[in-house]
């Protein structure tokens, strides 16, 4: 998607310049050579327009998928404690059920999440549990980061 945004720019790109050079080459003798590149410029214009299948620049990092990438993390290492099942789910959070998580989550903010503290601080899961793995915390960190989406099929 970047790529061939990039590589449409490029080519309006030298395709403005080719037309430049052309307006340029053939209008110094008889046309005003004003009027050319100033006619070229609007053709360059729709370019943007081609574009806006990419909203900003944030869609550089690849849109966390909860189903595919967290939720299988949340059940390898923290479901034996705060599972969908949890009558009483320690500290009161449940990784099962979205609101429940969402008490230990500000989305948009992995520093202010409590989730992300401990987990990043390897406090969770506790004691000689094993851990996520550092690329996995990286994962949940940008999940959180672009605003902890959990779509209301993902629970339980
Ligand atoms: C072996 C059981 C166990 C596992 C597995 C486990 N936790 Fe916990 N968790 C606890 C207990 C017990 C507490 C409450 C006591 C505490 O805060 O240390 C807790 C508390 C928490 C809290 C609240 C902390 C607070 O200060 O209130 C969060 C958030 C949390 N866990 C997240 C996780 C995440 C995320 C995972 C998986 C990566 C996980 N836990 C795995 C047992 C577990």
């Amino acid at each position: 998607m970047k790529t061939s945004a990039l590589a449409l720019r490029i080519l309006i790109g030298t395709l403005v310049l080719a037309l430049g050079a052309c307006a340029t080459g053939s209008g110094s003798s008889a046309n005003p050579p004003a009027a050319a590149p100033v006619a070229a410029v609007p053709s360059a214009t729709p370019a943007p327009a081609a574009v806006p299948a990419n909203p900003t620049p944030v869609a550089v990092v690849a849109k966390i998928d909860f189903d595919k990438q967290i939720k299988p993390i949340f059940t390898q290492y923290c479901y034996a404690c705060h599972g969908p099942t949890a009558d009483f789910p320690p500290g009161g959070v449940n990784l099962g059920v979205r609101k429940s998580a969402l008490r230990a989550i500000a989305p948009g903010s992995p520093s202010t999440s409590l989730l992300f503290k401990v987990v990043s601080n390897r406090s969770m899961p506790p004691g000689g549990n094993p851990k996520p793995t550092a690329r996995q915390i990286y994962l949940i960190r940008l999940w959180i980061a672009q605003g902890a989406d959990w779509p209301d099929d993902a629970e339980n």
